[in-house]
């Protein structure tokens, strides 16, 4: 059995993510989803808060945890013990992104591989930074988180 590590910053966790954590689970054996910063983009929720709302989505998946760091992503996977980094693809577009990463963190810790899940083309469209937006002005976006995700997130933005 292997440990994947999923990575991102989920800001918030989408159905789209919950897919990727899922395959990732059932095909390597356990699976952890690592909530990491990402320098180029600032969060709407604390890196506490994501992990809590990640936690109650997956609390009956025995093989899937939810952990927080800062730092490198190379470095966690070392304390972790794992070589797998699992990310999801959605679109070509998503591809220079996602390759630039990978080859940076192969640089860093050559031993480690990444791993690409294609997503169900229900998800294709699916971004967090558009949830969050329209979240912010209103819509639905019940059909885009899992409802433990939106129902934070309105409790949230109630605490404001
Ligand atoms: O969900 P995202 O924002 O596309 O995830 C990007 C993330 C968080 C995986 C990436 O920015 C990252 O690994 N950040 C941790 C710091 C690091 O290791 N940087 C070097 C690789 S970009």
């Amino acid at each position: 059995m292997l440990k994947a590590v999923y990575p991102g910053s989920f800001d918030p966790l989408t159905n789209g993510h919950v897919y990727i954590a899922k395959r990732a689970a059932d095909i390597f054996g356990k699976c952890v989803i690592a909530v990491l910063d990402n320098s180029e983009k600032k969060s709407m929720f604390s890196k506490a808060e994501r992990v809590d709302m990640i936690r109650s989505v997956f609390k009956n998946d025995k093989n899937i945890s939810v952990a927080a760091y800062d730092g490198l992503l190379v470095d966690f996977m070392k304390k972790e013990k794992s070589r797998v980094i699992v990310r999801g693809l959605r679109a070509l577009s998503d591809f220079e992104y996602e390759f630039q990463i990978a080859q940076l963190n192969r640089q860093l810790a050559p031993e480690v591989e990444t791993f690409f899940i294609a997503t169900e083309p229900r998800f294709s469209f699916l971004a967090s930074h558009a949830v969050k937006d329209v979240f912010k002005w209103g819509g639905n976006i019940s059909d885009m988180v899992p409802q433990e995700i939106l129902e934070r997130m309105i409790k949230l933005q109630n605490k404001d």
